[in-house]
């Protein structure tokens, strides 16, 4: 089986290494990379347990999200991407990670890193995101254990945190 050489930069670390063709990027997190923090749910882009953020560009859509289980990692060379560790800064939380621990967004915790990801998405591309919006905006987002209101309460308290900080 013949590997491709790519440079992937994650988190702001950057990884040169081989990678085998049909290698998903949650593959390479996970298995090469021990980047265990992405999370391997469906494996087929039902779940959203593998979310990150690729490249950082802010366009009008906001940031790019992508399954890491759906996308080939050797198509992704020199790509920049963001896992849910990399969402803090100097060793702080970011404004939803804050508030899915004070909220108790977070139960088991396996579904919360591809949530802290799509609701950081979600609110940097609609800030005044109304409930019905973060509901939709989050449903392709699958958690067994918090019924989603903690979730959703969460995301509304990091919105409000936010906005406090726009003004
Ligand atoms: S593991 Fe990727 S969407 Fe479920
Ligand atoms: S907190 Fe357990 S799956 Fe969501």
């Amino acid at each position: 089986m013949s590997k491709h050489p790519i440079t992937l930069t994650i988190n702001d670390q950057e990884y040169s290494i081989y990678v085998d063709g049909h290698h998903t990027l949650l593959q390479v997190m996970r298995d090469q990379l021990n980047l265990t923090e992405v999370k391997y749910g469906c494996g087929r882009g039902e779940c959203g347990a593998c979310s990150v953020f690729v490249d950082d560009q802010k366009e009008s859509t906001g940031r790019k999200v992508v399954d890491a289980c759906l996308a080939l990692a050797a198509t992704l060379d020199g790509k920049k991407i963001t896992t849910s560790r990399g969402l803090g800064k100097d060793g702080q939380l970011n404004e939803v990670q804050q508030a899915f621990v004070e909220e108790s967004g977070i139960q088991c915790g396996f579904c919360t890193p591809g949530m802290v990801v799509k609701s950081t998405a979600l609110l940097e591309k609609n800030p005044k995101a109304t409930e019905d919006e973060i509901r939709f905006g989050l449903e392709g987002n699958i958690c067994r254990c918090t019924g989603y209101v903690k979730i959703v309460d969460s995301v509304k308290k990091a919105q409000k945190v936010m906005s406090k900080k726009r003004k």
